[in-house]
C-alpha cells in the first residue's frame, strides 16, 4: 500500500482528497497497489467531514512516520511549505505540489535533494492548472531546442479580463467572483499584479531552456490599470486584452516578460476566455505546439497533483524528475528582442 499525507485542506487539498476518492479504482490499478490517504494536515478542524478521521495538526507525526511514502504539499506560500518539503525529501519521501511560488523560488534546490535521495519532487500543477505542460517540457519535448514559450498562464486574470470585455463588468466585482470560484490566490495581488504568471513562466523557462531562470529578473506588469474604457477601445479594434507571459532564448541569452497585450482575431489566444490557459511552445525541430485547458480551480489542479502522485508511486525509489542547470542565462535587452 502507498501511504500519502496531504499538507493543507484548502481548495486544492480538498480537491486532491476528492479525486483520490472518486477515482480510487483506476488510480490503484495504474499504480498496481492501493493509494491511501493516511494523514491530512491542517490547522483547522472539519467536524463531520470524512477527512476528520485522518486529520492531524502536527507535521512531526507525518515526518516521523516511516510508512508515509509521498507528501502532497498544497499549502501554498513559501513557509512553512519550504521547510516541510525539504524535511520530507531529506527523509526520503517524494513530494508532489501545486505551489508555484515555492517551485520558482526553491525548486532547483529541492529537485537536487530529490535527485540525491533517488526520489521525486513533482510539480505538474504549478503551471497551467490541469493542463499537462511540465511533463511535456521535461520529457516529450527534450529532443528539441525550445526557444520560445508564451501564453496565458493565469486563470484569474483571464477570467477578469474576459468578463470585463464581454460584459463591461467592473474589475473589483469580477475579481470577487473569481475568488468565490476558488481560482484566485489567497492574496489575489499575486494574480492581478502578474506575480503568479511571472513565477510560472520562470518555472517553464527553466525546464525548457535547461538553465535557471530567476523570476525576479522578469519584467512584470499586471492588469490593475486596465479600465472598462480600454476594453471598449480593444473591442472597437476587434481585439482582446490578455495578460501574456512570454519568454525567448537566443544562444546563451533569454528575455521574459509578463504584461497585458492587445491580441487580434488572427491569434489563437484571442478566444481563450474565462479561466482557461493556453501555452504556446516553439522548438527548432517541433515547430509550434499549443497546450490548452482549465488553468485553475479545485478539480483541474487536483487532477494534475494526483497525476504526479501516481507517477511518484510508480517510481518510488527512482528519480525520474531531474533538475535543470543552476547556471543562469544572461538577460537580453528588450531592444535585442523587438527588432
Ligand atoms: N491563481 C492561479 C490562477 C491558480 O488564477 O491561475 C492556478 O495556478
Amino acid at each position: 500500500m502507498i501511504q500519502i499525507a496531504v499538507l493543507g485542506y484548502g481548495t486544492v487539498g480538498s480537491g486532491v482528497v476528492e479525486v483520490i476518492n472518486t477515482n480510487h479504482e483506476s488510480i490503484n490499478k495504474r499504480v498496481g497497489q492501493e493509494v491511501n490517504i493516511k494523514y491530512v494536515l491542517d490547522l483547522r478542524d472539519f467536524p463531520g467531514d470524512p477527512v476528520e478521521k485522518v486529520l492531524v495538526h502536527d507535521y512531526e507525526i507525518i515526518i516521523n512516520d516511516p510508512e508515509v511514502d509521498i507528501v502532497v504539499e498544497v499549502m501554498g506560500g513559501v513557509e512553512p511549505a519550504y521547510t516541510f518539503t525539504k524535511r520530507a525529501l531529506q527523509a526520503g519521501k517524494s513530494v508532489c505540489t501545486s505551489n508555484k511560488e515555492l517551485v520558482a523560488r526553491h525548486g532547483l534546490e529541492l529537485l537536487k535533494i530529490a535527485e540525491e535521495k533517488n526520489i521525486n519532487y513533482m510539480f505538474e500543477a504549478s503551471c497551467g492548472g490541469g493542463i499537462p505542460i511540465i511533463r511535456p517540457l521535461h520529457s516529450s519535448l527534450t529532443a528539441d531546442e525550445i526557444d520560445e514559450i508564451s501564453g496565458i498562464l493565469n486563470g484569474t486574470t483571464n477570467y477578469i479580463l474576459s468578463k470585463m470585455q464581454a460584459e463591461n463588468a467592473d474589475f473589483e466585482e469580477v475579481l470577487k467572483e473569481a475568488q468565490e470560484k476558488g481560482y484566485a490566490e489567497r492574496n489575489p495581488e499575486a494574480d492581478v499584479e502578474g506575480y503568479d504568471a511571472c513565477r510560472k513562466i520562470a518555472i517553464l523557462s527553466s525546464l525548457a531552456f535547461g538553465n535557471h531562470v530567476n523570476y525576479e529578473e522578469i519584467y512584470t506588469e499586471g492588469i490593475t490599470k486596465i479600465t472598462v474604457e480600454d476594453m471598449k477601445y480593444a473591442s472597437a479594434l476587434d481585439m482582446s486584452i490578455k495578460l501574456l507571459a512570454t519568454s525567448k532564448k537566443e544562444n546563451d541569452k533569454f528575455y521574459a516578460m509578463v504584461s497585458p497585450v492587445l491580441v487580434g482575431t488572427d491569434s489563437p489566444l484571442y478566444s481563450v476566455n474565462d479561466v482557461f490557459n493556453a501555452i504556446f511552445v516553439h522548438g527548432n525541430v517541433l515547430g509550434d505546439a499549443m497546450f490548452y485547458g482549465s488553468g485553475a480551480g479545485k478539480l483541474p489542479t487536483a487532477s494534475a497533483v494526483v497525476g504526479d502522485v501516481v507517477d511518484c508511486a510508480k517510481h518510488l525509489h527512482e528519480n525520474v524528475m531531474t533538475s535543470w542547470n543552476s547556471e543562469k542565462l544572461d538577460l537580453m535587452d528588450i531592444k535585442e528582442v523587438v527588432h
